[in-house]
């Protein structure tokens, strides 16, 4: 079960540095849809809004949607080094693949055109100096991630689940990856769940509840925190003003910034002591509401 790692790849030596950058982190997980690209995009805004230097790499080479959740579009510019200027949006510099393709154009890079895409967006990118590089991964453990993993010099990887009982399976084959590539994992985010009905208040677990939590558990990994299903998240998406900035004062900002804050947290501890230290126990925290309908 897992990622098969290529022989002789999973050598941490193969890293580029990247030496303005104090702490890449990936936000990957086991299967598509679960959330990664909303997670990234809010948590780089909300770090952002603490007065961290923040960057957010689109490393979804086949399908960027971090321009469309940033509300941003345009051409790289290019500075005198002839290094890639990341434009800014909310706070966050950013890069995506999607910036030099058009919307509709079906991207395809195989084999060592990703691994030198990748490298082209991390030290081809006048990133500056940045606290934090927020790197959202394509869905899975497949070649781009698995050459992201290798070749980024990542401080850890933040794995996005969603509740379901299967999840455990998605988060074990993500870990292995990492594992094998020697990166740590910095914590679980559960995503979508549970749903709170924005007219009566009444909680519903619609894909089960705590799958992520319980993964974290049986998999001894640090649990960051979980953000409900709401259409808002979805919206704020769509219209490309992520949720902390479009809604900043409601319930599901706060659950971002608090994912935010454990991650910096756990930065600092797998920085300071190694990935092994400290774990992250969040309260358990009671249904909003039990009233229906
Ligand atoms: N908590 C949430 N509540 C409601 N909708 C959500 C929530 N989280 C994500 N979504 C929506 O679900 C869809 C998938 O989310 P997203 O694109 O972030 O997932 P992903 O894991 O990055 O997907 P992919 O694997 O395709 O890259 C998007 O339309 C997004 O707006
Ligand atoms: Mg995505």
């Amino acid at each position: 079960m897992g990622a098969t790692v290529p022989r002789g790849l999973a050598a941490t030596s193969d890293r580029s540095t990247i030496p303005t950058v104090r702490h890449a982190i990936a936000v990957a997980s086991g299967k598509g849809g679960v959330g990664k690209s909303t997670v990234s995009v809010n948590v780089a805004v909300a770090l952002a809004e603490t007065g961290a230097s923040v960057g957010l790499l689109d490393g979804d080479i086949y399908g960027p949607n971090i321009p469309i959740m940033m509300g941003i579009k345009q051409a790289l510019e290019r500075s005198e080094t002839g290094k890639i200027t990341p434009p800014v949006q909310y706070g966050v510099r950013l890069v995506s693949v999607g910036f030099v393709a058009g919307e509709s154009d079906a991207i395809i890079y195989r084999g060592p055109l990703v691994g030198k895409m990748i490298q082209r967006f991390l030290s081809g990118v006048d990133w500056g100096d940045l606290d934090y590089l927020i790197i959202d991964l394509p869905p899975g453990t497949g070649d781009a991630s698995l050459t992201l993993a290798q070749s980024a010099p990542l401080t850890g990887a933040v794995i996005v689940t969603t509740p379901q009982e299967v999840a455990l399976a998605d988060v074990r084959k993500c870990i292995t990856m990492f594992r094998r590539v020697n990166v740590p994992i910095l914590g679980v985010v559960e995503n979508m769940s549970y749903f709170l009905c924005p007219r009566c208040g009444e909680r519903t677990d619609i894909f089960s509840h705590g799958g992520g939590r319980a993964a974290s558990e049986e998999l001894d990994l640090p649990f960051l925190g979980e953000i409900p299903l709401d259409p808002r998240v979805r919206v704020g998406g769509d219209e490309g003003r992520p949720i902390v900035v479009a809604n900043p004062d409601s319930s599901l900002a706060l659950a971002f910034r608090e994912i935010a804050g454990n991650l910096a947290a756990r930065v600092s501890v797998v920085t300071l002591t190694g990935p092994d230290a400290v774990q992250i126990e969040l309260p358990k925290k009671e249904p909003e509401s039990s009233r229906s309908c």
